[in-house]
């Protein structure tokens, strides 16, 4: 997004003095690519006060986590102890930047927690992402920035991108080809990137967390999709969890030799071995129209107990620092 000029460099442009006091874009550095990002979201969905910059369209609520004991062979993160039982401040969303997003549209489905401060999850509904690295991620959203007079994105040139960048297809694809979840409570959630997990005696492991619904995989029908409309999700919700908790299996799978461990547009093979280390089970959502805990909070994908390391996967390593950005500009 262009930025304004400051008060003095408007006053040294209008002077004709602008050529000769601005560096020439060529020697300017350049932002970080976590700037970069949130620029590129902003390009695409604008800026909403008080909004996300990605997951704008979200709603806040409550739970328990719950272990099962079986992840202790693989980490020593107290979360995952036998006997655990923690309280969970978590959050709905819709990939992308707009508070309008529709319901019964194809885009991503999230759902972020944070264990009692001790541990943070930020999930898709997607097994793999939209790009490989933070540079093709900001490529992806460039190219769909609508033009700021018509409003229109430029279909060929999408097109013509499409193509040139095979990391993007794994992601289309998926959403392609499984409709939008018929409630928050009947999707998967994906981590997507792969974690170490860390045992007392150093025994290391890579795993990527599933989150299994209870309730089953349900997608909404063609006609579901027509019938419920742009804004449903939230009233479902709220009505499936006056009748007892909405539940997640959460399964860790491991990788065999030679999978990717560092690749988020890769989905390891799913007869992949995986263990059920945890229980989630959401209980309550805020209250209708009212301030919620997590309005003014970030989740952090990346703040994590002793016994559980990031991977080196790209982008994981820039997310924290991307969602950073997002949190100082809510206000604009
Ligand atoms: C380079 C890659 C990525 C970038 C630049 C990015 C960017 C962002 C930004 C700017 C936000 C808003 C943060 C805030 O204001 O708190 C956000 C939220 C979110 N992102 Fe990402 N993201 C990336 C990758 C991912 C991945 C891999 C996942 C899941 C596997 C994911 C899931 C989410 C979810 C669920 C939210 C909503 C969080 C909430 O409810 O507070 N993102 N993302």
């Amino acid at each position: 997004m262009p930025k304004s000029p400051t008060p003095l460099a408007a006053a040294l442009a209008a002077a004709g003095a602008f050529a000769t006091f601005e560096p020439a874009a060529a020697q300017m550095p350049a932002e970080p690519v976590s700037t970069q990002l949130v620029d590129a979201l902003q390009g695409v969905f604008g800026s909403h006060a008080g909004r996300r910059r990605s997951g704008a369209k979200g709603f806040c609520a409550t739970g328990e986590f719950t272990a099962t004991g079986e992840g202790e062979r693989l980490t020593s993160a107290p979360t995952l102890r036998r006997g655990s039982r923690l309280p969970v401040v978590a959050r709905f969303s819709i990939g992308g930047g707009s508070p309008a997003a529709p319901d019964n549209g194809p885009s991503v489905r999230g759902l972020s927690f944070s264990i009692d401060g001790q541990h943070e999850f930020v999930l898709i509904n997607t097994p793999v992402f939209t790009a490989r690295t933070p540079e093709s991620f900001v490529a992806f959203l460039k190219v769909r920035a609508p033009d700021p007079q018509t409003r229109q994105m430029n279909a060929p040139a999408i097109a013509a991108a499409n193509a040139a960048n095979p990391d993007w297809m794994p992601q289309i694809a998926y959403l392609r080809d499984n409709p939008p979840p018929a409630s928050y409570a009947t999707s998967a959630y994906f981590g997507v990137n792969s974690f170490v997990f860390v045992t007392p005696q150093g025994g290391r492991q890579h795993a990527r967390w599933t989150f299994e619904p209870v309730a089953g995989r349900i997608g909404l029908t063609p006609e579901e999709r027509q019938a419920r409309g742009p804004n449903f999700l939230e009233a479902e919700l709220r009505g499936r969890l006056a009748q007892g908790p909405a539940e997640w299996r959460v399964l860790l799978q491991m990788p065999e030799a030679g999978d990717p461990l560092n690749d988020a547009v890769a989905a390891w093979p799913a007869n992949r071995p995986t263990v059920e280390v945890a229980r989630l089970r959401i209980t309550a959502i805020q209250p209708a129209g009212g301030p919620a805990p997590c309005d003014g909070q970030m989740f952090n994908p990346t703040l994590l107990p002793d016994g559980i390391e990031p991977s080196m996967d790209p982008i994981l390593t820039i997310r924290a620092e991307a969602y950073a950005v997002s949190l100082s500009r809510r206000s604009q």
